[in-house]
């Protein structure tokens, strides 16, 4: 078959959704996408991508050319589709650790409401707890038993989310052992692509395919706090964590990504997926068995009041009304996502101990003002560090890296810098008359 002649539907077109319909047209497939959100629908079929992800809107907007991709709010239209995926957000829940699985029961009582083809089949994107896609797997046996069902969770990266659909670093399928190979078949011909270009297949079942997602996800996250451990141990022996990272990542076994110690990891994914985890495996009664993930979470939420600390300490024991310039509002560079964002969070930490304190970033800050109107915001570096007493860096973004230190010290009142994410250049900056500091590095 033709990629054109094969349907496919993405029930819901958020970060995931919208990638993965706008990737899977551009592979030639008929493709629409459904979201309840009647403002993302439009955008979308507007050509506009509600989110900062580069080279994105481009390929949305050459791919709706084709007639090939369409949005909508209606699940008739997504009905008749062959395969369905299910791309809904899974967030923490506001009241306790687990996932919130609310967005996908009802996307599926959409779905089935609307009355999929026989003979179609719902692939899993989400991230969810373990023993869902068995649940809806039984769901779907009494309710509509000739659709079938696989899991297959995505790994893609904000920032780089076009290439890592296209170029996946592994497909893995969670498959049905009764099911005759028919989901199997299915999958293997929308990903012909990507399987042919050499990548690696797994092929397993349901409850595996959904541990990989949050063990990769845990595994990071156990990455990036133990480097930040050891930035802690640096801090009380005066070490160099930039450099022990550096001499770690020669070791193969090891490698040096996700190495990078300094206020932690944030965003929508890796905070969340390990909270789930353990409360998943609580409910499992195996939560024994990721009690280190807590440890995890407390080194990461440690590196953020640590950086207010040193803030305050640099200003000498107290930070109200002292002006504090923050450079970065995002979780990461190349995002305008500021979910569970370190640099926000230190932001508020310093401005509720009376702080004044003015955020700048290249692409979040109106997300960031929407969400937190108590703090200011700059269009720029300059502007933001206009008469600062301090200066953090706490997001890496290129923009930041490049900025001309000689310059910035003009414009501040002391020229005192800290590297939240040992990413600036500490030579150049020394040399333009800056303290700098860094978590995890001596002062010098
Ligand atoms: C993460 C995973 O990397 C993806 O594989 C996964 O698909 C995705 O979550 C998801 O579950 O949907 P993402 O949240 O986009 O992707 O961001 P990462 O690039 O993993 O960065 C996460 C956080 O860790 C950021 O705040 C980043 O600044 C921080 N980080 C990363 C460090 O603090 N140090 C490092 O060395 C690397």
């Amino acid at each position: 078959n033709p990629p054109a002649a094969t349907r496919v539907s993405i029930i819901g077109t958020g970060y995931l959704g919208a990638t993965h319909a706008v990737c899977m047209s551009e592979l030639g497939f008929s493709v629409v996408g459904v979201d309840i959100d009647p403002g993302k629908v439009a955008n979308l079929a507007a050509g506009r991508v509600p989110f900062f992800e580069p080279g994105l809107e481009e390929l949305l907007r050459k791919n709706l050319d084709t007639g090939r991709l369409t949005f909508t709010t209606s699940f008739t239209d997504a009905a008749a589709a062959d395969v369905h995926f299910l791309c809904v957000g899974t967030p923490q829940r506001p009241d306790s650790p687990a996932a919130d699985l609310s967005h996908l029961v009802s996307a599926v009582d959409r779905l089935l409401a609307a009355g999929p083809k026989p003979g179609s089949l719902l692939v899993g994107k989400s991230t969810v707890p373990a023993g869902t896609a068995a649940a809806l797997a039984r769901r779907l046996a009494t309710e509509a038993p000739l659709v079938g069902l696989a899991w297959n969770p995505e790994f893609l990266r904000e920032g780089f989310a076009v290439e890592d659909t296209m170029r996946p670093d592994r497909l893995v399928l969670g498959l049905q052992a009764d099911d005759g190979g028919r989901a199997e078949g299915m999958l293997r011909a929308i990903y012909a692509s990507a399987i042919e270009a050499g990548t690696p297949l797994v092929l397993t079942d349901f409850a595996t395919a959904e541990l990989v997602k949050v063990a990769a996800n845990a595994f990071l996250a156990t990455k990036i706090s133990f480097i930040n451990a050891m930035a802690e141990i640096c801090e009380a022996t005066g070490g160099d964590v930039k450099t022990l990272a550096a001499a770690l990542a020669h070791d193969a076994r090891i490698g040096g990504r996700f190495l990078g110690a300094g206020v932690g990891f944030g965003g929508g994914c890796l905070p969340k997926d390990i909270r789930a985890f353990q409360a998943r495996a609580a409910e499992l009664g195996a939560g024994y068995a990721v009690g280190f993930l807590a440890e995890v979470d407390a080194i990461n939420l440690r590196r953020r009041t640590r950086m207010a600390e040193l803030t305050t300490e640099l200003l000498g024991g107290s930070v109200a009304g002292r002006r504090v310039a923050v450079l970065g509002a995002a979780f990461k560079p190349n995002s305008d996502d500021i979910r569970d964002s370190p640099a926000l969070d230190v932001a508020n930490l310093l401005h509720r101990a009376g702080a004044v304190v003015t955020v700048t970033d290249p692409a979040a800050v109106p997300n960031a003002r929407q969400r937190h109107p108590e703090l200011s915001y700059a269009d720029n570096a300059v502007q933001a560090a206009t008469d600062a007493d301090i200066v953090l860096h706490l997001t890496e973004w290129s923009d930041f890296r490049e900025i001309d230190p000689v310059a910035l010290a003009s414009y501040v009142r002391t020229p005192t810098v800290i590297d939240g994410r040992n990413a600036l250049d500490v030579a150049r900056w020394r040399a333009a008359g800056w303290s700098y500091y860094a978590l995890g590095r001596p002062r010098v």
